[in-house]
Parts: C-alpha cells; structure tokens; sequence
C-alpha cells in the first residue's frame, strides 16, 4: 500500500532509532482504520499519531487500540495587522544567520535541548539520547536548508551565537516560528522574547499578516511571551504513540 496524506513512512526517524516508524499528521475517528492498516500492510513497528483536540471520538478509539499519549501540542496566532509589532526592548544583536553557522548552532541545541520535553523523550522505549538528536539535526538542517526552514535567526553576544529561531513561510498569508532555542548561559535576558518581536517583522517582510508558533501545553515560559505581544490560542493536539511489537 502507497503512502496516503493520513500516514506516511519516516525514513528520518527509521534511521535515527532502527526502528520502522510512520508518522500520522492529522488522524480523525474516520481515519484510523486505514492508518492501523496502512501500518500492518508496511510492517510498521512505531507510529507517531497526532489528532486535533476536539476529536475526542478518535482519542477514545485510540485508547482502546493501546495508542499512549506523549504530547499535547498548542497553537497560537497574532495577526500582525490588526496591531503593530511591538519595539524590541533587548539588547542583544539578533540577526540572520549564515549558512556556515550551522556548527554553532548545533551547540546552542545540543546545550538548551537536551531532555526537551516533547513526544520523542516522553516515550520511555525511545533511546533519550537518540531524542536529543532529533532536536539537534532539526535546528542543524534548518540552517543548512531552504527546504526545512526560509530563513534562521541567530542571536550572538560577543561574538559567541546565544540562540536560534526558524522561520518559515507556510503560504501567502502565514509565516510560523518553528523551532527556537537559546543557551543555558544566556538565558532569561530576553532573547527569547526578541526573537518572537523580530520573527514577527520577518513575517511581515514577507507579506504574511499572521504569524503561528506551537509548542507543548507544558512550556509555560514561552506561553508568556506569545501572550504579552498579543498572540491568541488557535487550536490543540495530541500527540500518540502506537507500538505495534506488544500485545
Ligand atoms: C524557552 C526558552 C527559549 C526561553 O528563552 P529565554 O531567552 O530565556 O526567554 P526570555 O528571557 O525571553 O524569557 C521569557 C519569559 O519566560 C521566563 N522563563 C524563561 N525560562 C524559563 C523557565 N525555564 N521556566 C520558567 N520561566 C522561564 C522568563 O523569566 C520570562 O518571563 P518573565 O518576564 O516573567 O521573567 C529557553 O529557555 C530554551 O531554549 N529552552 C529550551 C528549548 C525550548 O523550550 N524552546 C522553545 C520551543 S517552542
């Protein structure tokens, strides 16, 4: 059976833990008989589902299929026109990077990811270390490819790269921040929060009028930020997996 939008084969994540693995973006009570096909017919071992909130029906179904939940994921969105953007109260240079800034940003994730809790190190069958990985080769990619991220900002205090933030256009109208991390020893100085200011002017560059971020309902930290620079919650999902080596 070929890929279909519901489930599809991850090579990446195939590689990264040895295990056969699909990913399911956006699961619904509908869905689900063909995905838990899909995974039997392609000898799937490991399964990341994700489903919207609302659909409680597939939740349940889920749960009676011995799918665990992992992550609760929360969108936010600020339309950049209704209210202008903010000044940029920090003091640190954030700027765009380059490409051959990429090993510096691999230690920025290396150093403030590590046991990032997200659905990778929740899930106690899942090497931690390998969890780490996923996180550090995301942000490495991101700078190394337009196809993964549009543009990455950096920010750099005295020369040394604090932080990193991936931006991406998803259409027309919408750019997103993706993945962001600052250092252990520059945190809690505001980089964080000027970086969301500036992705916001990033945004708008690039003709977006809104401007969507999503992290863990845990995150509480960043949760502020969005929420102080006038960012609204959009939408929610969970995050499951589904092993298929046990009863
Ligand atoms: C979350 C993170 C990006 C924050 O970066 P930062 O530059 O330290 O953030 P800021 O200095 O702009 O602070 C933002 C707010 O969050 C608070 N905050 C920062 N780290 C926090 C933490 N670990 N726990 C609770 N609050 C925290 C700050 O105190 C500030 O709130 P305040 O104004 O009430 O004091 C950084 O801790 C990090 O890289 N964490 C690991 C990766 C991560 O969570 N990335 C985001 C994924 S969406």
């Amino acid at each position: 059976m070929s890929d279909s939008p519901d489930v599809a084969l991850s090579p990446i994540d195939e590689k990264r833990f040895g295990i056969r693995t699909a990913r399911s973006p956006l699961v619904t009570f509908d869905t689900l008989p063909s995905i838990i096909d899909f995974c039997h017919q392609n000898q799937v071992i490991f399964l990341i589902a994700r489903c919207p909130t609302t659909d409680l029906k597939a939740v349940h179904e889920m749960e009676k299929n011995g799918f665990n939940l992992m992550d609760t994921l929360v969108y936010y969105e600020r339309n950049l026109l209704k209210k202008g953007v903010p000044e940029d109260p920090g003091e640190t240079l954030v700027r765009l990077s380059t490409p051959d800034e990429d090993a510096a940003v691999q230690v920025v994730a290396e150093e403030a990811l590590h046991g990032y809790f997200g659905h990778y190190h929740a899930d106690p069958r899942l090497d931690p270390t390998l969890c780490d990985q996923a996180y550090v080769d995301w942000a490495v990619r991101s700078v190394a490819s337009r196809q993964i991220a549009d543009d990455v900002l950096v920010a750099e205090i005295s020369g040394k790269i604090a932080g990193f933030a991936t931006l991406r256009l998803n259409n027309a109208n919408e750019g997103e921040g993706v993945l962001f991390a600052v250092a252990p020893w520059a945190q809690r100085r505001g980089i964080y929060n000027s970086f969301i200011i500036k992705g916001m002017e990033w945004c708008l560059s690039k003709g977006a009028s809104s401007m969507v971020v999503s992290t863990q309902i845990t995150n509480i930290a960043v949760q502020k930020v969005w929420v102080r620079l006038g960012f609204e919650l959009n939408r929610a999902y969970y995050t499951f997996h589904k092993w298929f080596d046990t009863p």
